[in-house]
């Protein structure tokens, strides 16, 4: 088979070497957007000129064809064509016939390339945006539904201080907040075209950059083609935020994990969402949110090998720069897949309310309420801290709790104790009085939805 870049060479192609050089298995899930790229380039040449109206119109016609044959049938592509580029140019040429050669005037694969992944990168970024919108509408709504639920706080996992569990679950709601905000902020970047940079240095003939530009709905157009065709650092910001997102996933995964264990028991995920095991009947596994978690490492490796992939590359177009895509894609696809499946998990998990409850009222997360119960004694801070650590101690030896303690026992601490010391240490009194603007009082946390709610 003949090679589109064959004039010099007098051998044919080594097979091995042909199949180790080939991307197309990779980067055929770029053809809508090199088919848009390379419509978009035509219309240009045809405008200035450059190439016969006629040609152009049955370059652009072809590709159209094509364009409706593979949303009807996927097209076959040949290794021997190496990539999606060729592929389309050498399926245009069996249609059109010697015309398709001229589809690439003034074009190198060094800037069709870098407008696909652009134009690619945008879509997918503007769909994960997507995602991570409906997953928070989820958390707020789940949130909203649960306000009166109170849950033990956890430092170094041990427990710490009641708060109400709406809070804790808005913690997610934030950080994805930032992770939506850092991707729409990419798009200026993203959104750049490299077209009309040639294979480095620009085109000798009168294309127009910005005609191709608005055409494709680009922001604008790279300032330095050189650096239009070399650069990859679009992709690395959004794998880091992938990275980020994913990491903040698995945070999340890693609490859905502990909290479906026996030992907490505070929500029971929907059979939807869990797996069963092969040899023990009992099981019932939160396969999802492990996997989101495993997966969070893979995701990081993609990162760390796109990012040495780069490292040390001369200017300005390498084929180390093919290597991108396997990277890219998988990452972007499984941290879309990843936003869904955690967005379904979380809307149909319930939560077991009385475990809860029973929880809460079996721990000693109301120890810092004694101590400030102290401070309104005016008992200096430290020395409250110190006296209720000490009848915590106690209670661990006897096997109750601070609600378990008799009034005389107080007293002994401080003889203006009375009966409101049990009032004070209730759960919900002790998250209420907590009523700063991001603090866990109802009050509080519904404010704190409100201004959810008002980004969604
Ligand atoms: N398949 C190549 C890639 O993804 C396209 C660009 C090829 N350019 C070249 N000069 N060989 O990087």
């Amino acid at each position: 088979m003949n090679k589109l870049w064959g004039g010099r060479f007098e051998q044919g192609m080594d097979q091995k070497v042909e199949a180790f050089n080939a991307s197309i298995d990779v980067d055929q899930a770029l053809f809508t957007q090199d088919i848009e790229g390379s419509i978009a380039h035509v219309k240009m040449l045809k405008k200035q000129a450059i190439i016969p109206s006629t040609d152009a119109d049955s370059i652009i016609n072809g590709l159209l064809e094509l364009k409706e044959e593979h949303a009807n049938q996927p097209l076959t592509f040949s290794k021997s064509y190496e990539d999606i580029h060729l592929n389309i140019e050498m399926l245009l040429h069996e249609k059109i016939g010697e015309v398709a050669g001229k589809m690439h005037t003034g074009r190198s694969r060094n800037d069709q390339v870098a407008t696909d992944m652009h134009l690619y990168t945008n879509q997918k970024v503007q769909q994960l945006i997507k995602a991570i919108q409906a997953f928070q509408s989820t958390i707020v709504q789940v949130a909203k539904s649960n306000i009166d639920v109170i849950i033990p706080g956890y430092t170094h996992l041990q427990r710490a201080q009641p708060i109400l569990f709406s809070h804790h679950l808005l913690t997610y709601f934030w950080m994805l907040q930032r992770d939506r905000d850092r991707l729409a902020d990419s798009i200026k970047r993203i959104n750049i075209s490299p077209l009309g940079s040639g294979a480095l240095a620009g085109t000798t003939y009168p294309t127009d950059q910005r005609y191709t530009q608005s055409l494709l709905n680009f922001d604008d157009v790279y300032p330095n083609s050189i650096d239009a065709v070399s650069d990859r650092d679009y992709i690395l910001e959004t794998m880091n935020n992938i990275n980020l997102i994913m990491m903040h996933l698995s945070r999340f995964a890693e609490e859905i994990i502990l909290w479906c264990s026996h030992e907490f028991n505070f929500v029971t995920l929907s059979d939807a969402y869990s797996t069963g095991s092969s040899i023990m009947p009992q099981k019932k596994n939160p396969d999802m949110a492990e996997l989101i978690r495993g997966k969070s490492g893979t995701v990081s490796g993609h990162y760390i090998g796109l990012l040495m992939t780069l490292k040390g590359l001369p200017l300005a177009y390498n084929k180390d720069l093919q290597e991108d895509k396997q990277h890219f894609f998988e990452a972007l696809q499984t941290c879309i897949d990843s936003v869904d499946i955690f967005n379904g998990m979380i809307e149909t998990m319930t939560l077991n309310k009385t475990v809860i409850e029973k929880a809460l009222n079996n721990d000693f997360s109301n120890a810092t309420e004694l101590a400030d119960y102290l401070v309104t004694l005016n008992i200096p801070f430290r020395k409250a801290h110190e006296l209720t650590g000490l009848l915590v101690k106690q209670c661990i030896d006897k096997g109750i709790y601070l609600l378990d303690v008799p009034l005389s026992t107080y007293q002994a601490i401080h003889s203006e104790i009375d009966e409101t010391v049990y009032e004070y240490l209730k759960p919900l009194n002790a998250v209420n009085r907590r009523q700063n603007e991001n603090g866990t009082s109802t009050q509080s946390v519904l404010g704190q939805i409100k201004k959810a709610e008002a980004l969604l």
